[in-house]
């Protein structure tokens, strides 16, 4: 009888729970298996706080938004740094899987998560990744659930803004998550039809903007939608060291980099300017059909690879093909939006603005 360690960590999303279910009806279906859930993400992992699930836990949870086991970014930058708090945090780790006397641990998260992982593999304990976040940044995937679900919140919000924008001949600016990666914004920014995109793998000038919105009034458009990215910096802001940036954002407090775009624009061209942050309800709610089924197959395939004990990987779908990347390979990379993408290049064919 192989006993399986669920846990979720990072920030949450849709499919959570649908993967959660995958990976538990088929593992029930093609060996012998009892699952420990463990509580808000590796904190539970740390405390030792778990409990025994029934095959019953896993029924009826395919659409429900969130994680039914909680969630918590990890205090810790590093695991294994003991001095910042006294906890002796890898250690503890492992004495909880043995504790819970797992045979396997499979952890969904984003990049963070995946850092986890990958030193709990280091240390010898059997491992295996699943890739969540709406940011859709995460190496050696070409996508992971909870992104097409945000990206449908994330349309439906242009949308909306949309009707509002052409009635009042304003530029609008709708703010979308993704501090590091701007797959996001790129994607609702081309199913919205958005006018200018900005994110943060390509920093914008004003300038820019300002050219792209007189262009369009000239064009007989008088509203313009711009979709930007929580993490968009203008030029001079992407050659700040970190530190340095880090201080020019504090003083400019969270969440005002849209607020100040909008007063910069109308301050220099006049227009009126709004500004919608639709924030975590991009994480919320119900999975679309889409990462349903997409968590749904992680899931299974993860089953897979408990039964077959192929340990060491994250779950990865590459060309519409489930694989298994190692986390070695993996845990401390990134996937950034480049210029080579499609929906990228396609963009710059329709015409949208990315501020440079
Ligand atoms: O990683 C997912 C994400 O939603 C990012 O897009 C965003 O920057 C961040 O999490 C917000 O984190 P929190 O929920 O902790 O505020």
């Amino acid at each position: 009888k192989k006993r399986i360690g669920i846990l979720t960590s990072g920030g949450d999303c849709p499919g959570l729970n649908a993967a959660i279910r995958g990976l538990a009806k088929s593992s029930y279906a093609l060996f012998d298996c009892e699952f420990v859930g463990i509580r808000n993400g590796y904190k539970g992992l740390i405390d030792g706080d778990y409990r025994e699930m029934k095959k019953s836990d896993f029924s009826g949870i395919l659409t429900l938004g969130g994680t039914m086991l909680g969630s918590k970014r990890t205090p810790f930058r590093n695991m294994r740094n003991i001095e910042e708090d006294g906890i002796d945090k890898v250690s503890n780790m492992i004495k909880n899987y043995k504790k819970m006397k797992l045979d396997c641990l499979v952890t969904l998260g984003g990049n963070g998560t995946h850092k986890n992982a990958n030193l709990l593999r280091e240390e010898g304990l059997n491992v295996i990744g699943l890739p969540k976040t709406i940011d859709n940044d995460i190496y050696g995937t070409d996508f992971t659930f909870g992104f097409h679900s945000a990206v449908d919140i994330a349309t439906d919000v242009i949308d909306k803004i949309h009707t509002t924008a052409s009635s009042h001949d304003r530029v609008m600016i709708v703010e979308l998550m993704g501090n590091k990666a701007g797959w996001l914004t790129l994607y609702a920014g081309l199913a919205g039809g958005a006018d200018i995109v900005l994110i943060p793998e390509i920093p914008y000038s004003l300038e820019s903007i300002y050219e792209a919105l007189l262009q369009r009034q000239k064009n007989g458009k008088n509203f313009s939608i711009l979709a930007i990215a929580e993490g968009a910096k203008t030029i001079k802001e992407a050659q700040m060291k970190k530190h340095e940036f880090e201080q020019h954002r504090l003083k400019m407090q969270y969440h005002t980099v849209s607020y100040r775009l909008a007063e910069q624009i109308n301050q220099k061209l006049g227009f009126d300017t709004r500004v919608t942050v639709p924030g975590h309800t991009q994480r919320g709610g119900t999975p679309s059909a889409q990462d349903r089924i997409l968590a749904t197959k992680f899931g299974a395939f993860a089953a897979e690879l408990i039964k077959n004990e192929d340990y060491g990987n994250t779950i990865s779908i590459v060309k519409n093909k489930l694989k298994a990347t190692p986390l070695k390979k993996m845990a401390h990379m990134r996937k950034p939006v480049t210029r080579d993408t499609d929906e990228f290049k396609t963009a710059l064919h329709l015409g949208i603005n990315f501020g440079e």
